[in-house]
C-alpha cells in the first residue's frame, strides 16, 4: 500500500503521525511511505531521518493524491477537505460527535475514516487515547510544581520539601490513566500525596501499587472538601466515558483552598471536575480565583510533541500496519479493537454516537463490509 503522512495544518500541532521507526516497519512489510516535508519539524524529527528509514519526502497534494492510507493526528482542516479521496482510509484522532460539518465532509468524500479515539479493545480500554493521558497525568504535577513558585503565581512551596520542612501536599481526583500517573510523578518528587476515586477496587491496585506510600480516599464530597483545604496542588483527573464530567470542587470549596494554591484540572477538556476553571492556552495557561492558581490547558501533551508524537505512534503504529498490510476490509474483520474505530465507511455513518450527533441511523459495518 501508499501510506502517506501529511504536515498538521492545526494551529499549534507540532506531533506527527509516523516517525522513522514506523517508516522502516512500514517498509520492512512491504509499504512505501510518502512523508510530506517539514512534517517532523515540530517534533524534532528531519526530513533525512525520514528519508535514510526508507520514507520519500514530498508535497502534501502529492500525498493526497497518491496515498491509500494516510496517517495524521488531528482531523483534516478545511484546505485538505477538497483533497480526501473515495476509499481513501484516513486514521487519526477525529472527535466527530460535537464536529457534525466535517463528519457530512468525510461521508460525501466516501472515505473510511477510522478514529484513533474510538479504536477501542473488548475490556473496554482505549488504546490510543492511554499515551496522551499518561503524558498529559505525568506533566500535570511537573506543571503544578512550576506554578507553585512565587515568581510564577504560587504560594512558593517545593513539592519536595527539604530536611527539616514538610513536603508539600497533592490531592488528585481520580485514580485513573492521568491521575495513576500524576500520582507516580508527585511521588518520585517526594511529595506527600492523596488520592480519591469512587472506585474502591481502583483504590486498592494503586494502594498495593505505591505499597501505602500514597494515601487513598474514597470519593465524595465530604472526603473533597477536607482534602482540597490542604492541597497546594490540586489535580482533576475524573472521567465519565462520554459525559461532561462531574464538578466535584464547588466554588465555595475553591474558596476556602490556601492562598496560592495551584489548580490543575486535566478533565478540561470534558467540562473540568472543579467548578471554576475554565479551558486556558500554553500561551497563557493561568488565571487566578479567590487567590487560586488555576491552570485548565486542554491539550497538555502539545507542551511535550517530541515525547508525544514517540508515545502516540508507539501506540498507533501497530494498527496502521495492520490496515496496510491487509487492507481496511480484512483488517477490521480480524481485529474487533479497529472495527470500534470505523467512524465513517464509504459514505455511510458506522459509528453509533456520530450518527446520532446527525440525526441518522447508523449503518452497521458488517453492511459496509460486503
Ligand atoms: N487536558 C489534557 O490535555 C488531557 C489529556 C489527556 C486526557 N485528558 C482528560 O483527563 C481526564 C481523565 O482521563 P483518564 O484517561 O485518566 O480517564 P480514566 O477513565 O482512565 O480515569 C478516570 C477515573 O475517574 C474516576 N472517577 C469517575 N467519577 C469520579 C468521581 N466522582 N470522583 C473521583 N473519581 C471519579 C473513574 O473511576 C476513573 O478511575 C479525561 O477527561 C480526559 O479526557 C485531558
Amino acid at each position: 500500500m501508499i501510506v502517506g503522512v501529511p504536515r498538521e495544518i492545526k494551529p499549534g500541532e507540532q506531533r506527527v503521525a509516523l516517525t522513522p521507526a514506523g517508516v522502516r516497519a512500514l517498509s520492512e512489510a512491504g509499504h512505501r511511505v510518502l512523508i510530506e516535508g517539514e512534517a517532523g519539524a515540530g517534533s524534532g524529527i528531519r526530513d533525512e531521518e525520514y528519508a535514510k528509514a526508507g520514507a520519500s519526502v514530498c508535497l502534501a497534494d502529492q500525498i493526497w493524491a497518491g496515498a491509500e492510507l494516510v496517517l495524521k493526528v488531528k482531523e483534516p482542516l478545511p484546505p485538505e477537505y477538497p483533497k480526501l479521496r473515495p476509499r481513501q482510509i484516513l486514521f487519526t484522532y477525529l472527535h466527530l460527535a460535537p464536529a457534525p460539518g466535517l463528519t457530512r465532509v468525510l461521508k460525501e468524500a466516501s472515505m473510511i475514516a477510522i478514529a484513533y479515539e474510538t479504536v477501542q479493545r473488548a475490556d473496554g480500554s482505549l488504546p490510543l487515547l492511554t499515551p496522551m493521558s499518561e503524558v498529559a497525568g505525568r506533566l500535570a504535577v511537573q506543571e503544578g510544581a512550576f506554578y507553585l513558585g512565587t515568581a510564577h503565581g504560587g504560594r512558593g512551596i517545593l513539592l519536595s520539601g527539604v530536611p527539616g520542612v514538610p513536603p508539600g501536599n497533592v490531592v488528585i481526583l481520580g485514580a485513573g490513566t492521568v491521575g495513576l500517573n500524576a500520582a507516580k510523578v508527585a511521588v518520585g518528587l517526594g511529595a506527600d500525596v492523596s488520592i480519591l476515586d469512587v472506585s474502591v477496587d481502583r483504590l486498592r491496585y494503586v494502594d498495593d501499587l505505591f505499597r501505602g506510600r500514597v494515601v487513598t480516599l474514597v470519593s465524595n464530597s465530604f472526603n473533597i472538601a477536607q482534602v482540597v483545604q490542604r492541597a497546594d496542588l490540586l489535580i482533576g483527573a475524573v472521567l465519565i466515558a462520554g459525559a461532561r464530567a462531574p464538578v466535584l470542587v464547588t466554588q465555595a470549596m475553591v474558596e476556602d483552598m490556601k492562598e496560592g494554591a495551584v489548580v490543575v484540572d486535566v478533565a478540561v477538556d470534558q467540562g473540568g471536575c472543579v467548578a471554576t476553571i475554565r479551558p486556558t492556552t500554553l500561551l497563557e495557561p493561568i488565571y487566578r480565583v479567590s487567590g487560586v492558581v488555576h491552570y485548565g490547558v486542554a491539550n497538555l501533551p502539545a507542551l511535550v510533541p517530541r515525547t508525544s508524537t514517540f508515545a502516540l505512534t508507539n501506540a498507533t503504529l501497530p494498527y496502521a500496519v495492520e490496515l496496510a498490510t491487509k487492507g481496511a476490509v480484512t483488517a477490521v474483520r480480524e481485529n474487533p479493537a479497529l472495527a470500534k474505530g470505523v467512524n465513517v465507511w464509504g459514505g455511510k455513518i458506522v459509528h453509533p454516537g456520530v450518527a446520532e450527533s446527525l440525526g441518522e441511523a447508523p449503518t452497521p459495518l458488517e453492511a459496509c463490509l460486503n
